[in-house]
Order: structure tokens, then C-alpha cells, then sequence
């Protein structure tokens, strides 16, 4: 694994009060997100960051309010639909998550469909990798990799478990970043997160720009 890569990883939160601070409906707020989102991958993939990897949807989002839900999952659709824009900027599309054909997966089959399309058609790009975290926990994660360890013939070793994570080549997290006050972890990246360095700002997703991008890949150089 080549530690000269700049992998950066994003919590997007706040979205919700976001928009409730403009009197608007918590859709609008994910809404708000999927642009800043978009805008942010422009902007890292213009910079020197190798990985993006942001958390898109938990394990545990699904018990957040139906018509919540349907909006973020449409989110995703219309995120792995900008592939002529993926495509311009030379970004390619991975996903980490619950495997769609293991127990307890939910994932709809138009997700399913939109996120191997998005990965079939940006797999030629060279530039950025845009990991996006879609029914993921970071304890799924790991649990389902201790048990393919233990049930395997190997050896328990760091690397031997972290072959069976659900992107293996996913290079260390330099910097975890956590929008809108919050300074909690929320089960993202547990095992990748091991070194990084951790920007937390006040400022919601909705408007986390690239000046904050650019501080948090300050906080890699210290
Ligand atoms: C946290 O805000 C955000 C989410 C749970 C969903 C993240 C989704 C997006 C940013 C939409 C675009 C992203 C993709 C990958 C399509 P919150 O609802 O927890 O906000 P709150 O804490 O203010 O209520």
C-alpha cells in the first residue's frame, strides 16, 4: 500500500439543521448536500487528493422517516447519474457497504443498479477515487471480516483482516473531517482512521467549501 496517497474522509452532517435554520423541509437540507458534495469532489479532484471517501447513507439511516429515506436514495441516483461530469474530472466511483446479496442488506435494486453503473462507467478514469459509503458501518465492516478470517485458513494477523475489509486497497485516512459541531466518529472507517487527523468545523455540510477542504489538507502537512 502506497502511504504517499492523500485520502480524505468526509462526514457529511448537519444537513437537517441546515435547513431548518432556513424554515425549509430536512429533504431540502440533503438536497443542499448532494450539490456541496458535488462541488466538493470537483474541487478535490482538482487538488492533490488521491481518495475521497464520504459517508453517504449508515446501517443505521434506514430508521430515519420513510419519505427521508426515499429522498436520500434518490440523492444517490442522481450522484452516481453525474458520470459525464465524473467522467470530465477523471473521478472513478467505488462504494463500500453492506454486500447486496449478504443477510440484512436493504439496499433497493435501483441503488444497486445506479452504483454498479456509475463504477462500470468511470472505470477507465485515472484521477481521484470517490468512495461512497452506502449502507456501511464500520462494526459490519469489520465483524464480517473477523468472521471470513476466522472461518478461513489464515493466520489472525492486521493485514490478513484487513484483506477481508470491503475495500481492501482503500489506502489509509489522512484526514477524517466531521461538519456542523459534531465531534463524534459515528462508526465510519474505524480500522482506516487509524492515523488521521480529525477537522472538525461548525459549518453544516450544505456549506463546507473548498477554503475548508484546503484547511483540512493543512492539517496532513503538520
Ligand atoms: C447528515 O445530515 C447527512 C446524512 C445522514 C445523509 C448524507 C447525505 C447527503 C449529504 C446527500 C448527498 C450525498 C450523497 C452521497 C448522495 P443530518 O440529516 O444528520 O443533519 P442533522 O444532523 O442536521 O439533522
Amino acid at each position: 500500500m502506497n502511504s504517499n496517497l492523500l485520502h480524505v474522509a468526509c462526514i457529511m452532517d448537519g444537513n437537517g439543521r441546515w435547513a431548518g435554520k432556513r424554515g425549509l423541509p430536512r429533504t431540502a437540507g440533503h438536497t443542499a448536500g448532494e450539490e456541496s458534495l458535488a462541488d466538493i469532489v470537483r474541487a478535490a479532484s482538482k487538488r492533490e487528493v488521491d481518495y475521497l471517501t464520504v459517508f453517504g447513507f449508515s446501517t443505521e439511516n434506514w430508521v430515519r422517516p420513510r419519505a427521508e429515506v426515499r429522498h436520500i436514495l434518490g440523492l444517490h441516483k442522481k450522484l452516481f447519474g453525474r458520470i459525464k461530469e465524473l467522467n470530465e474530472n477523471n473521478v472513478r466511483i467505488n462504494w463500500i457497504g453492506r454486500p447486496f446479496d449478504e443477510p440484512g442488506s436493504r439496499t433497493p435494486l435501483y441503488v444497486q443498479r445506479a452504483i454498479r453503473k456509475a463504477i462500470d462507467d468511470t472505470s477507465k478514469n485515472t484521477g481521484m477515487v470517490l468512495t461512497v459509503a452506502f449502507d456501511y458501518g464500520s462494526r459490519s465492516e469489520l465483524t464480517r471480516a473477523a468472521v471470513k478470517l476466522v472461518t478461513s485458513d489464515q493466520e489472525l494477523t492486521p493485514t490478513n483482516l484487513q484483506s477481508w475489509l470491503y475495500d481492501a486497497s482503500l489506502p489509509p485516512v489522512d484526514v477524517l473531517v466531521r461538519t456542523s459541531g459534531e465531534s463524534r466518529i459515528s462508526n465510519f472507517l474505524l480500522w482506516q482512521i487509524k492515523s488521521a487527523k480529525i477537522y472538525f468545523t461548525e459549518r453544516p455540510w450544505p456549506d463546507f467549501d473548498d477554503v475548508d477542504l484546503d484547511a483540512a489538507i493543512a492539517l496532513t502537512k503538520i
